[in-house]
């Protein structure tokens, strides 16, 4: 028995089976237990199947007539909570049809014509996951426009900008923001450009070989609002690919938010003190009344892991499968399912939580004065004032050499101990020594200048508007 002959499966497949399957193996083999949540992708799918076979004469208007009915029956059942999935029929597929052939009779069982269920599932994930990068794509602007409008707000603010973790050169808060923006476009082009191959249309391949019916997968195609129609049978019901990079592009959402996450926990710790979050983003300690604790930002590194998980997980399924169908795919569901609602919920949360992140602008600035953060630019200033960059470095080098002696930053020297190092030092070096004047002076596209800043906050806002 094929499956477009398959109404009732409760007993076994066909003649052909004189053995029942185990309670074990019923459960072992079926996914209606997670695929149920691709109802709505395979009822569309069957709905443009059904108009196109009724186009082409292989079906009859009132069969057509009769599953269009039975079919948005079944939406109101399942919507309503009222349909009821049974393991027997083993996957979203299967309850669907036999619900159908239940509702409409003989028209139900003529549904499946010229089709089968692996292009039938290639499908319906592609349909589902089509609308969820488009969902991923609206939480991915929102979360930017979050970080520009706190880019802002502190375009001004300075940081210690920060390589191998140790104090580097000043930076604006607003430009460190703007970096992740930077990063969060990025993965929305991904998505974007993902999307393009998520959204053809495998169905017409029938179980691996095409179909004897004279079928228009295009007008398929149309219906769906697909962008093509997949061009080999073989490869349509088979590769994963599209989900794979689905998944590999969210890895990256995530592990933008994962760095993103660490910055947050760094930055709230008592050692540098430079963010509060809102409470309602962190938990107590049951023992220590003292503590707040960053969970929200630590669950979201933590969440990474088995985002990251899911793509090994894909392309593992994927790489030692014959053509065509095997039914390893069915277990691309579950970690897709999971990266889906990882990813939308780790954005949901993080436009909240960063749109109502505290800046502690005194607490950054003490941060930045400790490192002789201005050093690059002295040795700019005596380079500015004639010496070749290596000699200025070297200049310098002394110079914070008897800064950190003394205890003190490199900005706190004197201007006569400052001319000791170099006779060309003059007053005007405070310019530059100082946060504010370091950063002014980075005034260059892409730079670190509060009026580039401003310059990328228009430049996103209108981008992301
Ligand atoms: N539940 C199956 C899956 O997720 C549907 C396709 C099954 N096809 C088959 N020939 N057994 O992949």
């Amino acid at each position: 028995m094929s499956d477009n002959q398959l109404a009732n499966k409760s007993q076994a497949w066909s003649a052909l089976f004189s053995e029942p399957m185990s309670d074990l193996v019923k459960r072992y083999t079926a996914s209606v237990g997670f695929d149920q949540r691709l109802w709505r992708a395979d009822i569309t799918g069957s709905l443009a199947h059904a108009e196109m076979l009724a186009a082409q004469g292989i079906l009859s208007a009132e069969d057509h007539a009769a599953i269009q009915r039975g079919l948005g029956e079944i939406a109101a059942e399942i919507e309503a909570g009222q349909f009821e999935w049974k393991l027997d029929l083993e996957d979203v597929h299967l309850n669907i049809e036999a619900r159908l052939t239940e509702r409409v009779g003989i028209a139900g069982k003529r549904l499946h014509t010229g089709r089968s269920r692996n292009d039938q599932v290639a499908t319906d994930v592609r349909l589902w996951l089509r609308g969820e990068i488009d969902e991923i794509g609206g939480l991915l602007s929102q979360l930017q426009r979050v970080m520009v409008e706190q880019a802002d707000r502190h375009a001004d603010v300075i940081l210690p900008g920060f390589t191998h973790l140790q104090v580097a050169q000043p930076v604006s808060f607003g430009h460190h923001m703007l970096a992740y923006v930077e990063m969060f476009a990025r993965d929305a082009e991904r998505m974007l450009d993902t999307r393009k191959r998520v959204n053809r249309l495998p169905l017409g391949a029938a179980a691996l070989a095409g179909t004897s019916y004279p079928l228009d997968r295009e007008r398929v195609a149309t219906t769906l609002g697909m962008e093509g129609v997949c061009q080999n049978s073989l490869d349509a019901v088979s590769d994963r690919d599209f989900a794979i990079e689905f998944s590999s592009a969210a890895a990256l959402v995530m592990l933008h938010v994962s760095r993103l996450s660490e910055e947050l926990i760094l930055w709230m710790s008592q050692n540098f003190g430079f963010i509060a979050l809102p409470d309602a983003f962190c938990t107590g300690s049951s023992i220590m009344p003292q503590k707040k604790n960053p969970d929200v930002p630590e669950l979201a590194r933590g969440k990474t892991g088995r985002v990251v998980g899911h793509l090994v997980g894909l392309v593992t399924l994927m790489k030692g499968q014959p053509l065509a169908y095997n039914k390893d795919n069915q277990e691309d569901k579950e970690p897709l399912f999971d990266t889906v609602d990882t990813l939308k919920d780790t954005l949901r949360i993080f436009a909240d939580m960063l749109a109502g992140l505290t800046v502690k602008p005194e607490a950054m600035r003490a941060a930045a004065l400790k490192g002789h953060a201005t050093a690059t630019d002295l040795a700019d200033y005596l380079v500015k004032k004639g010496l070749p960059f290596r000699d200025a470095h070297e200049v310098v080098a002394h110079a914070v050499k008897t800064a950190t002696q003394q205890g003190v930053d490199l900005a706190a020297l004197t201007l006569e101990q400052l001319k000791t190092f170099d006779a060309r030092i003059e007053a005007d070096v405070f310019d530059v020594l100082s946060l504010e004047g370091s950063l002014n002076a980075r005034n260059v596209l892409g730079g670190t200048a509060p009026a580039q800043v401003r310059t990328q906050v228009a430049r996103h806002r209108a981008r992301l508007a």
